[in-house]
């Protein structure tokens, strides 16, 4: 972290001295977002703030925005109209930041009709925050802090993280993919990796701190580019398997087009990794998939499930797909139907098409209409959901090793936790097994959205 900032930390923390101030954190986004939620607050409680979970009630508000679908807007704007309120009759701090401030219309939109907004940073400038705190603070000042251009890798922010068992860490930042249909690229900047050396740090102090499971994130992992010792993103796995006491390790999002065998050979020799691989499809169709600018086709797409299946023992896939790209026919999104049909995904994220502004397919005049979208989600949803059973059917009986996450959400008198497969399972409590604990369990019953377990 930068020295300037550490100082403007301090000068925040003696302003706020004795104000018993709280700041609460509203994360709109991925898990990166979350992440930079996680170093946002690490920086606030340096400075003083403590956290509470009503952002009602606090004196510091954080909005970290996303952008990736359009309906985040208009949830971002109703929030800002509730606060507008409370900081009629209370001092209160609103700063709004995250992958949204990086899009010229929403920036000049909230400058121009939200002029109440104390601070608007971007997802290059997190680290300015305590300067920019002090400036709010000191000289009652507006600022505007978003730059266009790649950020600098900031190592070394402080952190508050909000597990103590599971922790993320960012392996790099930005995407160079620029598939046509997505906003990242323009609010994230280009493709930078993390120093390996730097990673591998950061996973051994969190081991030494107790953590259990680790997940990897980047918009595209496996294009990770290390050094000369650890080079790529496979030997950046097999790196962070050797770290005792780390039981699991996940990866979030590898892009099809660079899975390589060497990462393929790192999950089956590694039984550290999650037996659950993300591998966004988006869609079926080879015409559909060249115009979203993916650099595969459904044939090579299923070939790379089936080598990954055959590969790796007990695998299962989760994916994310898009209904309704421009210019998706019923016949080809029939494809995206027929390969979910041929996978047996365990877990598909699935979305409407959003226009965003700048990207290359919101320039097409042959969008969708919205109620053909709906259907064919609709009709996705349903055959996805038809599966489920069939899938967790395959777990009765089995031996799973469980990491015990916490109380049930399902029923009370429940631990609940999840399989390498991240299938929520759930065991009756008794003194011998704690939060954090990693334990076999044998499954016994399947509710559909989780499964129940005895544990031996
Ligand atoms: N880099 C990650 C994804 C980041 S965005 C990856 O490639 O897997 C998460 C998901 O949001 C994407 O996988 C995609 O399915 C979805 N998405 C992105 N842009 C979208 C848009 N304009 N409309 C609908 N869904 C979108
Ligand atoms: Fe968006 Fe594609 Fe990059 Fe993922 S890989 S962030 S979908 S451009
Ligand atoms: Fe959203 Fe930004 Fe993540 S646009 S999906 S928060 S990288």
């Amino acid at each position: 972290m930068l020295e300037k900032q550490k100082e403007f930390i301090r000068l925040v923390r003696e302003k706020n001295i004795n104000k018993n101030l709280k700041y609460s954190i509203l994360t709109m986004g991925c898990q990166l977002n979350e992440n930079d939620s996680e170093k946002i607050a690490g920086m606030l409680e340096e400075m003083g703030y403590n956290v509470i979970d009503d952002y009602k009630n606090a004196d510091l508000i954080i909005f970290n925005t996303c952008c990736v679908r359009e309906n985040a807007e208009e949830r971002l704007f109703g929030k800002i109209g509730e606060i507008k309120k409370l900081k009629e009759n209370k001092n209160i701090i609103l700063a709004i930041g995250g992958c949204m401030m990086q899009e010229k219309n929403m920036l000049d939109k909230i400058k121009s009709s939200y002029q109440f907004v104390d601070i608007i940073f971007g997802t290059h400038t997190i680290q300015n925050l305590p300067e920019n705190i002090y400036k709010t603070l000191e000289k009652n000042q507006k600022v505007k802090d978003v730059i266009d251009i790649d950020g600098e890798i900031y190592e070394g922010l402080p952190i508050k993280r909000n597990s103590k068992f599971k922790a993320s860490v960012t392996i790099m930042y930005g995407c160079d993919n620029f598939c046509s249909y997505c906003i990242v690229p323009y609010v994230r900047g280009r493709e930078r990796s993390r120093k390996p050396e730097k990673i591998i740090e950061e996973i051994v102090q969190l081991s030494k701190e107790g953590y259990k499971e680790i997940t990897l994130l980047g918009q595209n992992v496996n294009s990770y580019k290390g050094n000369d010792k650890i080079k790529n993103f496979a030997d950046l796995l097999n790196e962070v398997c050797k770290i005792d006491g780390i039981e699991r390790v996940n990866f979030i999002s590898p892009h099809p087009k660079d899975f390589t065998d060497d990462v393929i050979d790192a999950i089956k020799n590694n039984k550290k990794i999650s037996r659950i691989i993300h591998l966004p499809l988006q869609a079926g169709n080879t015409k559909v998939l060249k115009e979203m600018n993916r650099k595969y086709t459904k044939e090579q797409y299923l070939n790379l499930a089936s080598k990954m299946y055959d590969r790796i023992p007990g695998l299962v896939l989760s994916t994310d797909i898009i209904v309704g790209f421009p210019g998706e026919t019923d016949e080809e999104f029939e494809d995206t139907l027929d390969v979910v049909r041929k996978i047996n995904f365990e877990q598909i994220f699935m979305f409407i098409y959003s226009k965003r502004d700048g990207t290359v397919a919101a320039k097409r005049n042959d969008q969708v209409p919205e109620k053909i979208k709906h259907e064919r989600f609709d009709k996705l949803k349903k055959l996805y959901e038809s599966k489920v059973d069939e899938n967790n059917q395959k777990y009765i009986g089995t031996v799973q090793k469980i990491l015990i996450e916490g109380n049930s959400k399902y029923n009370n008198n429940n631990f609940e936790g999840r399989t390498s497969t991240n299938k929520v399972v759930i065991v009756s409590q008794n003194n011998k097994i704690k939060i954090g604990d990693v334990i076999q369990v044998k499954i016994t019953e399947n509710h559909k959205w989780y499964l129940k377990g005895e544990v031996l």
